[in-house]
């Protein structure tokens, strides 16, 4: 028996767990996996919301067949292409080849490009709708959030969003999967780091989505990953405004790159002054063990950053430059930044951080330190002196 999930008496969620799946998009760590959510809606006519990524097909399959023995699905909704949502198209075309797949114009040379899709494309447009029969799909572009042809998917009668990757979350979805079954402060830092490393280079267009969407009546939020929302709508609706607008808390995150220990101690130092100052949310991480997923998501809860380096190479510690490089990709904005560095034998590091604190174009907390060897007792007030600046500058700014 497969246990059935429901939004409404016709509405199920049938996506999966992914718990095996080291990386994201190859690259952004799931220590709590990830769930893909498809959408089933059993009408007069039979539409599916999105697919799952393509290794759960055969559990994916059981789930609809479960629901709809050997009846049809008229219509599946392709919400978005990145293939942890459409990687399932060609296998679900095999099972139901009558399928029609709606989709945009930006849509369909997607379905051609990455799977030869061009039979029973049903192309629309913003503001259209299709009918099921008591149910109503109206469809809303939401471009680049996260692709250029990501759009959502308005159920009118019982007025759900199936919103995409906006209101996202990594995490699967262990036993709860509405968000009054949940614990809601791990979902939230989860859905923070989903947004930060997934959709938080383009806040323009998500504060653009959130308006669009504004004027929906929305009563349940269904995303394609995590928790289906509907008792803090309006809560992650702020929280997504404040994450689009690079709104940071009083707090900040310092990372560092050291190879003996010199800069991690300078690090320490500030950190310690800053506490000194009354500001308590302050993380303090090695650039070289932890992850950007863990320091981006850092960088959109707080305020402050500051970034410290050992000089390497006459220049920057490679896991810091490596790190800045990505972050001038997705260039976070409205941030206040501090640099240090330690010059080691040769020096190189904080002249080269220089460049990097015009070109992010966050407003900068000075006098930057760089200490010569180790840092002695002078160097020792410089840092001081760097925290007290940060920590005024945030209670100035939050
Ligand atoms: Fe969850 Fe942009 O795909």
């Amino acid at each position: 028996m497969i246990q059935k999930i429901k939004l409404s008496e016709k509405i199920y969620w049938i996506g999966v767990n992914d718990r095996h799946t080291h990386l994201f998009e190859n690259f952004w760590p799931l220590p709590y996996g990830v769930s893909y959510n498809s959408y089933l809606i059993d009408d007069e006519k039979v539409a599916l919301i999105d697919t799952v990524e393509v290794s759960f097909m055969s559990e994916y399959l059981q789930k609809i067949k479960s629901i709809l023995g050997d009846r049809t699905i008229d219509y599946l909704v392709v919400n978005h292409m990145e293939p942890d949502h459409s990687g399932s198209i060609q296998a679900l075309l095999q099972a139901y080849p009558d399928l029609k797949i709606i989709g945009n114009c930006k849509t369909a040379p997607m379905l051609e490009g990455f799977y030869k899709v061009v039979k029973n494309v049903v192309t629309i447009s913003e503001g259209d709708s299709v009918s099921l029969g008591e149910h109503m799909l109206n469809f809303y572009m939401i471009p680049m959030v996260h692709w250029p042809e990501s759009m959502v998917t308005y159920e009118s009668s019982k007025n759900i969003l199936f919103s995409n990757d906006a209101f996202g979350s990594f995490g699967t979805l262990d036993g709860g999967v509405f968000d009054n079954e949940i614990n809601f402060s791990f979902y939230e830092d989860e859905m923070r780091r989903y947004y930060a490393n997934i959709v938080g280079k383009y806040g323009t267009q998500v504060q653009k989505a959130l308006e669009k969407l504004g004027t929906l009546e929305i009563k349940t939020i269904a995303p394609s990953h995590g928790p289906i929302w509907r008792d803090h709508i309006s809560k992650i609706i702020a929280l997504y405004d404040q994450w689009s607008k690079y709104e940071g808390e009083e707090g900040v995150v310092i990372i560092y790159g050291t190879l003996y220990g010199h800069t991690a101690q300078m690090a320490d130092i500030i950190a310690r002054s800053i506490a000194e100052e009354g500001i308590k949310n302050i993380r303090t991480y090695d650039a070289s063990k932890t992850h950007s997923s863990y320091l981006l998501n850092d960088i959109w809860k707080y305020k402050g950053v500051i970034i410290g380096s050992s000089s390497y190479n006459g220049g920057i510690f490679t896991p810091v430059s490596s790190f800045l490089k990505q972050l001038l990709g997705i260039m976070p904005k409205n941030k206040l930044l501090a640099i240090f560095g330690s010059m080691s034998w040769g020096g190189g590091a904080v002249r080269a951080l220089e460049p990097f604190a015009q070109d992010i174009k966050w407003n900068v907390v000075t006098p930057a330190v760089e200490v010569k060897h180790a840092a002695n007792d002078d160097d020792q007030e410089a840092l001081i002196s760097l925290g007290k600046a940060m920590a005024k500058a945030l209670k100035e700014n939050v």
